[in-house]
């Protein structure tokens, strides 16, 4: 059986980590392009201005003063502006992409090229034109474009003058922003998503909003889901062909023991993703985040069509990122580990990677059951991957054997997702098919590529471009349609 006839095999990509030419052709600025540099033991700092005119630097997941404006110090370097310049290399990119037989590349859209401070009038005719060109390029090659349309990415004008989605304004701004990008590529674009992890978005860095408690950050993303809603709809009626979906960051969690209590834990902490998708694919809020919002006196103000709203603009499947899995337990003395986005506690049963995520194959699996059994819509594995310290050696190869075999086994797993358990899986795009910015850490040299990018995590190098062993190994599994995997 295994995979479908015209499964979309490809790699996947964001804006922010790879385009660089932060300031070209009349891009604004993201909240991202205040991100500096950081590695696993120090994390990576966001530069900000507060009324009296003093730079600070805080940490990522930290709070920004009220009134604090995003900055960017000319004397401090900024993974996001250089990256691994795709903006004047993407041509070669995309070749090597249809070299390695990709019949779908996931990339995202940067807002703030199209409307440079996200609530302009008329769009930036650059912006438009330059992925007009990478769409372009892609077509030529039989390449599918499956787009996001804002990938962490929040324009900084709208973070500092309205405080980014806690304003309901902002939503009419995206929408502006996804018509503007419907109507424009739609002869070009059949996928989409909307938001990039919309259940991993945190308070000034993602939404662009001060304050960090949750009645703030539950407004905020209640905006998001009426703003992805009409987005839906709306690419719905420009594109009538076309498949749109939303993006979470799905890590199974298992209850740590067979002990009730950690099985209740393992329930309740799964809500965290299951809230967004109960949402977004059901079209309603579920009742026991509507316990929550009242148990902790959250209100969420909604204009009085919203749930309607949410309710037509429904996904037509889900994308994910699948990286790793992580436990529930009630015992809060088990040690904990490093993870996407998260801290989770260690599972004795399996290894982690140099940065400390746990490495679990079968959790794909487990992934797409869980989520097709309780939605019953597509799914599209939109990343995935290992991220590594990989060596180009003198004769300049890359033997990355450690990927070949993760990839492996991960694929291994959701051939058999596909064929025992008989999920609706549309296609598989791993995560940095081309070496990028490392989004925790601002990192160049944690790598997931099939192509190695010669720069450092300083911005440093030569910009060449080399195929690892992978490149070809990863050839072969595509053209065989998953049949010849290791
Ligand atoms: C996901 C994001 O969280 O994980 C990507 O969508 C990110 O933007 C990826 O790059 C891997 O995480 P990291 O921190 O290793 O880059």
């Amino acid at each position: 059986m295994g995979f479908r006839d015209g499964f979309l095999w490809g790699g996947a990509t964001a804006a922010n980590q790879i385009e660089g030419a932060f300031q070209s052709d009349g891009r604004g600025l993201t909240t991202m392009d205040t991100l500096t540099v950081g590695n696993i033991n120090k994390p990576r700092e966001i530069t900000f201005k507060t009324i009296d005119g003093t730079v600070h630097k805080a940490e990522r997941l930290a709070s920004i003063p009220e009134g604090a404006v995003g900055y960017v110090d000319p004397n401090d370097y900024y993974p996001s502006h250089v990256a691994i310049d795709f903006y004047h290399h993407y041509k070669e990119d995309i070749k090597l992409f249809a070299e390695m037989g990709f019949k779908a590349y996931r990339m995202s859209i940067a807002w703030t090229r199209i409307f440079p401070n996200g609530n302009d009038v008329e769009p930036n005719e650059a912006g438009l034109a330059f992925y007009d060109a990478v769409f372009d390029e892609c077509l030529n090659y039989g390449i599918e474009p499956v787009v996001t349309l804002c990938h962490f990415d929040t324009p900084l004008y709208l973070a500092d003058h309205y405080d980014g989605w806690s304003s309901r304004e902002v939503i009419d701004f995206f929408v502006r922003y996804a018509q503007t990008v419907f109507t424009r590529y739609k002869d070009k674009v059949k996928y989409w998503m909307t938001f990039n992890e919309i259940n991993v978005l945190r308070s000034w860095l993602q939404m662009g909003i001060h304050a960090n408690d949750d009645q703030t950050k539950f407004q905020a993303v209640h905006h998001l889901f009426v703003a992805s809603a009409k987005a839906v709809k709306l690419c719905h009626q420009i594109i009538p062909e076309a498949k749109i979906g939303n993006m979470v960051m799905y890590a199974p969690s298992y209850a740590m023991t067979a002990k009730p209590e950690d099985v209740m834990a393992n329930i309740i902490y799964k809500r965290q993703v299951e809230f967004y998708l109960d949402v977004m694919v059901k079209g309603y809020y579920p009742s026991y985040k509507l316990e929550e919002f009242e148990r902790h006196n959250i209100t969420i103000s909604m204009e009085e069509n919203d749930l309607n709203i949410i309710q037509e603009g429904c996904v037509d499947f889900i994308g994910f990122s699948y990286y790793m899995s992580t436990m529930s337990t009630t015992d809060t003395s088990v040690a904990k580990t490093p993870g996407n986005n998260m801290m989770g506690y260690k599972n004795p049963n399996l290894d982690v990677s140099e940065w400390g995520w746990t490495l679990d194959p079968l959790g794909l699996r487990i992934a797409l059951c869980e989520m097709y059994e309780r939605y019953h819509v597509p799914l599209f594995i939109v990343e995935n991957g290992l991220g590594a310290v990989d060596e180009l050696t003198e004769d300049l190869v890359i033997n990355d054997d450690y990927r070949i075999d993760y990839l492996t086994s991960h694929i291994k797993a959701m051939k058999d997702a596909v064929e025992l358990d008989g999920i609706d899986l549309m296609g598989y795009t791993p995560w940095g098919c081309i070496d990028l910015v490392a989004w925790s850490t601002g990192e160049m040299k944690k790598r997931y590529g099939f192509i190695y990018v010669d720069v450092d995590d300083r911005g440093q190098g030569t910009f060449k471009r080399y195929k690892k062993k992978s490149f070809d190994w990863y050839q072969q599994v595509i053209a065989t349609n998953g049949d010849v995997i290791g």
